[in-house]
Parts: structure tokens; C-alpha cells; sequence
């Protein structure tokens, strides 16, 4: 079978290498991939970029590709699973309809109310007064949301007044966000450490995987700005056994059977982000597809073939479809470029790769990188690597996965050096 990634991130090459150990897989193409897919042996990226629905539909009828796995949202929420399925293409991923519940924060939210699953009060407001008044009635702190996707910046979490105000001004006045802030939602805060959980779904079945928890702030200790993820780790420990029940139970099975019973099944990959707070584990956010740099710490614990378990997302059949993980731990090392997340430049040279993965248990993850001249590869984004070890502990696999970034240079080069530390550190 020849399969599709679409998507060009950590994530995605770690989807693409584990499909590509698939025995049944021939090929792996992706679009538009990078260099760390393309020096897959069964690698290939092609040139269409994931918005240009007409190009990868196209390339699928005419390179008879069987599976088609969507990586980013931004395709999910404006329909590619809708066009290609339609299409008669199999195509892993929940529809433009079912992906509401990560493109429309106030979606998710009316929904889970209606629900019954777990999260923060919230309250929906389309101008900016009425949001005012009604953080100045609820107190702080308090959270401020854009609706829409706004590439992980729309939250503020505000302590002050003035922060939440100012956060509604830029997301519903000056439209920071675009069409993203023509809604706001203002929820309470939640106190208590996050986690991921990401699970399968074809719409009736829901399996979670193995939890993860990512680092979204810049620098060690969660200080600075926040960033796409520096870095994640699976198991997450703050997920006791004893919680993985509740979680399967008041979170996902109601979010499946709830998409279902509104007659818009959800199938693809449901990602849970969750606050263990001191009333039990309560969702965040829900988001429509694998997580970055989550992916990255879970599928090299997956010890079953992972095409089974897309297909049988595809067509129904996941209650028979059995998936096995190891009992071990995966930790991952973002190394960014100098700057990020704010400005910083491109076109560095990177070294030590080689070395990084001499050991069997590394595995390095494109996230932005390109081809230079004479086979040399250059940075060509902020977040540049996914650093990621296996090993049996967390501890023991957070020395590996530093070790191998310490044999990784580029101009510039930084990382957080407490990836996983909260997870030594529990009492
Ligand atoms: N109700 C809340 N209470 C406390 N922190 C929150 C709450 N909602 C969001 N956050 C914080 O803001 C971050 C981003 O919010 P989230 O809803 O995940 O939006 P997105 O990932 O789309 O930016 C979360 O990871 C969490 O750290
Ligand atoms: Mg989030």
C-alpha cells in the first residue's frame, strides 16, 4: 500500500516513520514532508502544499494511494477529509464538522456542556463590553480565548483586570486573530497540572493511547513566552492509573458519543488536553489531530503496526483492532533556533546527527529543517528538532535524549534542559 502524509512537522515525520515500518507499506509519500522524511527508505515528498485540496487529490487518484493521514488542522477544519472521502479516497481524519470541536472554542465548549464532560464554566460573548463586564463580575483569574485557530496564541491566562481586558480588546477590536476573535470565550481557571491524552476513534470505538505531557513555555522551569512545545515526555505520572478510567469514561466515550448522537461522528485522532485538577481531570481543549510534539513520545512506544489501527479508524472496525504499547518511556528534545519563539534566522548548518543517532534507542525528528548544498542540511525554522529517546524509565531516557542533543550542533542552538523533570520531581 502506498500512504500519504500530509503536513511538513516533528509530528509528521514521526507519523511517517512509523507507518513507513509497516510491512504492508510500500511507499510513504509526503506533502509537503522534509528532509528527515525524505531520507526515510521508503520516504518520498512531493511538492503540493496541504491547502491545495484539487493538487493531493489528484496525486492520490493518480499514485493509487490507499491511506491518506492528516496532520495539521488548519485542512481538517476547512474539509479536506469531507473533499478526499468524498471522493472515495480513504482518508484518515474527523470531518470539517467534527473538527469544530478544536476550530471553534465556543463549539467545544456548548458542546461538552451539553455533554456532561468536565471542564471549566465558560461563558461566549461576540462583543467586547459585555466580556468586560462579565470578568469584572467573575473575578480572576480568569481566561480569555479567541473562538478560532490562532496557531496556539489565542489564550491569555489573566491575573489582572487590565490583562484580561486587554486581551479581549486585541482578540475582539483590533482582530489580532483575524476572523478567529469574532467570538470570545471567557472561562474560569483551572488549577493543577496539564496533561495530553490522545485517543483513536472511528466514530462508535474510542481507545486512548498512552498519556504525555508537553513543555509549551520557552525557557526551564516554564518561564517565558509560550512556544509551540520545547519538548514532551510519555508516560505523564500526573495520569495515575486510577484516573485513566474516569478520563476514558466522562471524557472521551462521552466526546465520541456525543459527536455521534449530533450526527457528526468524530474519527481520527480526538486529543484531550487536561487539567488534573483537585475535583478530578477536566478538559482544556480538545484538538482534532495527532499532537506536536505529543506524537513524538507516543508513537515510538507503540509496538503494534499503527496502519491497522488508521484503516480500522477509516472504516469502523477499531473494537477489533488490537494496539499494543511498551511499558517503557520516550522523551523528546526540541533544539530551536536562537530567538524563537520570537525573530531568529534561518540557514544555519547542522552537524552531529549521525553521532545523535548511533544510538538505537534516538531517533531525531525533522521539524524545520532543509536541504543545503552538498548533501549538508540547514535549520529552516524555530523549532528545528525533536530530539527523542526510548529507554525503560523516564529517568533513564531523559539522560539518553540529552545525550544525544549534546553530540547536535547549529549556530545559535537552544533547549529547554528540564524536559521532563516534573515527572522525577512528584512527591
Ligand atoms: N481554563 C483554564 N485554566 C487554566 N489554564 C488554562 C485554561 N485554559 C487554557 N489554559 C492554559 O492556556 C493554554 C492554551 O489554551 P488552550 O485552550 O489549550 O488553547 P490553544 O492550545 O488553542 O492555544 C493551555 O495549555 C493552558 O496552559
Ligand atoms: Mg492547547
Amino acid at each position: 500500500m502506498k500512504v500519504l502524509v500530509i503536513g511538513s512537522g516533528g509530528r509528521e515525520h514521526a507519523l511517517a516513520w512509523k507507518i513507513a515500518q509497516s510491512e504492508g507499506v510500500e511507499q510513504v509519500f509526503a506533502a509537503p514532508g522534509n528532509p528527515g522524511i525524505a531520507r526515510l527508505e521508503k520516504g518520498r515528498c512531493i511538492g503540493i502544499t496541504p491547502s491545495a485540496f484539487k493538487d493531493l487529490e489528484a496525486f492520490i487518484a493518480q499514485e493509487g494511494i490507499g491511506l491518506t493521514v492528516v496532520g495539521p488542522e488548519d485542512p481538517l477544519a476547512a474539509g479536506i477529509v469531507d473533499r478526499l472521502s468524498g471522493a472515495g479516497h480513504v482518508v484518515f481524519g474527523p470531518t470539517a464538522a467534527a473538527a469544530r470541536l478544536e476550530a471553534s472554542k465556543s463549539f467545544a465548549k456548548d458542546f461538552m456542556a451539553r455533554h456532561e464532560i468536565p471542564t471549566a464554566e465558560h461563558a461566549v460573548f461576540t462583543t467586547a463590553e459585555p466580556a468586560i463586564l462579565y470578568v469584572r463580575k467573575r473575578g480572576l483569574p480568569i481566561v480569555v480565548k479567541a473562538d478560532g485557530l490562532a496557531a496556539g496564541k489565542g489564550v491569555t491566562v489573566a491575573r489582572t483586570l487590565e490583562d484580561a481586558e486587554q486581551a479581549i480588546w486585541s482578540i475582539m477590536v483590533h482582530r489580532t486573530f483575524g476572523e478567529a476573535g469574532a467570538r470570545v470565550v471567557i472561562e474560569d481557571f483551572l488549577e493543577g497540572e496539564e496533561a495530553s491524552i490522545l485517543a483513536f476513534s472511528d466514530g462508535r470505538t474510542v481507545v486512548a493511547m498512552p498519556s504525555s505531557q508537553d513543555h509549551k513555555a520557552a525557557f526551564d522551569h516554564d518561564q517565558g513566552p509560550n512556544t509551540g512545545g520545547m519538548g514532551a515526555y510519555s508516560p505523564a505520572p500526573v495520569v495515575s492509573r486510577e484516573m485513566l478510567p474516569r478520563i476514558e469514561q466522562d471524557i472521551l466515550r462521552r466526546c465520541v458519543d456525543g459527536m455521534a448522537a449530533d450526527g457528526t461522528p468524530y474519527t481520527g485522532v480526538l486529543y484531550a488536553g487536561l487539567m488534573m485538577t483537585m475535583d478530578g481531570p477536566k478538559v482544556v481543549e480538545f484538538n482534532c489531530r495527532f499532537g506536536d510534539p505529543e506524537t513524538q513520545v507516543v508513537l515510538p512506544r507503540m509496538r503494534s503496526d499503527l496502519v491497522p489501527a488508521l484503516l480500522a479508524c477509516c472504516n469502523g472496525t477499531l473494537d477489533m483492532t488490537p494496539i499494543e504499547y511498551d511499558d517503557g518511556a520516550c522523551v523528546t528534545v526540541v533544539m530551536a533556533s536562537g530567538g524563537y519563539p520570537g525573530p531568529y534566522e534561518k540557514g544555519k548548518e547542522i552537524s552531529g546527527l549521525a553521532e545523535a543517532e548511533a544510538d538505537p534507542d534516538v531517533t531525531v525528528f525533522h521539524a524545520g529543517t532543509k536541504h543545503g548544498e552538498n548533501g549538508r542540511l540547514l535549520t529552516n525554522g524555530g523549532r528545528v528538532l525533536n530530539v527523542t529517546a526510548r529507554g525503560k524509565d523516564l529517568r533513564q531516557t531523559i539522560g539518553k535524549a540529552y545525550g544525544a542533543v549534546k553530540k547536535i550542533q547549529f549556530d545559535g542552538a537552544h533547549f529547554r534542559r528540564d524536559i521532563g523533570q516534573k515527572a522525577l520531581n512528584r512527591p
